[in-house]
């Protein structure tokens, strides 16, 4: 008799898409063995790790942890240790070169099989590898979504047709591919039985989805958006990440039309410098970038703007970090996650020499966080006094505490009772921390 698989603890990096197929494979573990999720590793008889390949840090990490799994596998020989994701995905076999106790290696678009592997690794005492690109298989496979998180994620689109010279997701989650909007639209249903407020629709390039509709008819991401809205029971609809390319006057007026659809747009930039962008393979110019944001602005005066910047791609002089620089203060960014330039396998960007030393990349950095910085604050301080509407979306990390968001995405923390998660309250803002809000309750919460 084998021990039965009963703990599961599985850690996640990288995006969104990660966070939802890691919610997926527990959901069909649960399904297929019983297992449930536990916190820690040492407590599992299955370790699932999901990981990113997006940068070489985000890489490396997956091996520093499987040396630590390592060890309680000599202590636990039953525990199984698996390896998805992007990095499994570009790595396969060279995983278990690597790594030899590893049991199983599978890739973003295979984890639906993961009962059989599971069962195959158990069988054949071998490990298993699967990592070939089998696109949207996987979505018909799963189990409908239990998860009944306050703010549910819903993948709307794998992979990416774009190719920017940096970037490795291309070639880790494969060519874009789209959901039909039924399967799309059944599940963000799911969502909302289960107790959803919100749905975040994702994909590396969501709002260039296009689809079939209900009635065969071709829709595009705009069209989905109304369609999504008028779910019963949807308070608040979110999508990331999107590609300035894909962003039509139909997705602006969105934001004007829906009122479900918040005044939020994670719209990565890269650069602000007209000869990085281009060698970056972007598409567009930093003038038309800030033309979609006048024409966004236009019809949703209130959005807030969020970007990805990378500093220190080959090449990149002084004048071009200063025009990112430049590029902060004309967009009004309300927030921007920055990067240092890492080259990637298989890129074309990693054939270019990574000439920009070291200090002056982590120099830029500072410098353009500096930058970002102070619009963030700004944007911050000047919600203070200010009334807001927060999703609740669950406890803080204070006991006592809540945590929810305002409409454009910012971080609010409050004192509230737990049977306030799930709904939206009226809140005064009464601080500015370096990334979120202080608030309370404008009606005292009924005794
Ligand atoms: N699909 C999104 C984001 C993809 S990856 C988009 O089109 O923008 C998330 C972010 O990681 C990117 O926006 C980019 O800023 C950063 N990134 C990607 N490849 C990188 C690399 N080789 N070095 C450093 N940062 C990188
Ligand atoms: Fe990567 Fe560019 Fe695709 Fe974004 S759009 S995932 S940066 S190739
Ligand atoms: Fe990372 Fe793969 Fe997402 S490389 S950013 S986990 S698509």
């Amino acid at each position: 008799m084998k021990k039965p698989l009963d703990a599961l603890f599985i850690r996640t990096y990288g995006c969104q898409m990660n966070e939802y197929d890691s919610e997926r494979m527990a959901e069909l573990l649960q399904e297929a063995y019983g297992m449930r999720l536990v916190a820690r590793p040492e407590d599992a008889d299955v370790i699932l790790i999901n990981t990113c390949s997006v940068r070489e840090k985000a890489q490396e990490k997956v091996f520093s942890e499987l040396g630590r799994y390592k060890h309680l596998k000599r202590r636990k020989p039953h525990l199984l240790l698996g390896v998805g994701g992007c990095v499994a995905q570009q790595e396969g076999e060279r995983i278990l070169k690597r790594a030899p106790y590893v049991d199983l290696v599978f890739g973003p678009q295979t984890y639906h099989r993961l009962p059989e592997m599971i069962a195959e690794v158990r069988r054949r005492r071998a490990p298993v590898v699967q990592a070939e690109a089998r696109e949207l298989e996987k979505f018909d496979a799963l189990p409908k979504p239990a998860n009944a998180a306050v703010s549910a994620y819903v993948t709307i689109m794998e992979g990416c047709d774009k190719f920017c010279t940096f970037c490795i997701v291309p070639y880790t989650r494969g060519p874009e591919s789209h959901r039909p909007a039924a399967a799309i639209l059944e599940e963000c249903r799911a969502r909302l039985a289960a107790g959803a407020k919100e749905i975040v629709l994702l994909g590396q390039n969501v709002n260039g989805w296009r689809g079939e509709g209900p009635d065969g008819e071709e829709w595009d991401f705009a069209t989905l958006l109304y369609a999504v809205a008028e779910l019963p029971g949807l308070a608040r609809l979110r999508f990331v990440t999107s590609h300035p390319l894909e962003v039509t006057e139909g997705l602006a007026r969105a934001f004007a039309e829906i009122p479900q659809l918040m005044p939020y747009l994670h719209l990565p930039v890269q650069s602000g410098s007209n000869r990085i962008l281009a060698a970056m393979h972007r598409g567009h110019t930093r003038e038309e970038y800030l033309e979609i944001l006048a024409m966004l602005r236009e019809q949703r005066p209130d959005i807030a703007i969020a970007t990805d910047f990378i500093v220190g791609f080959p090449g990149e002089t002084d004048e071009d970090f200063a025009d990112t620089l430049a590029l902060v203060d004309e967009a009004r960014f309300a927030s921007a996650y920055c990067f240092k330039y890492s080259p990637r396998p298989g890129t074309p960007a990693s054939e270019l020499a990574d000439d920009v030393p070291e200090e002056e990349k982590d120099r830029r950095l500072q410098l353009l966080l500096a930058k970002v910085g102070e619009h963030t604050q700004r944007a911050l301080q000047a919600k203070v006094g200010r009334v807001e509407e927060v999703l609740i979306e669950g406890p803080g990390k204070r006991p006592g505490d809540l945590e929810g968001r305002t409409p454009d995405y910012k971080i609010v923390h409050l004192r509230g009772g737990a049977r306030l998660i799930g709904t939206i309250q009226r809140v005064r803002i009464t601080e500015a921390y370096a990334q979120s809000l202080r608030g309370e309750l404008i009606v005292r919460e009924a005794a």
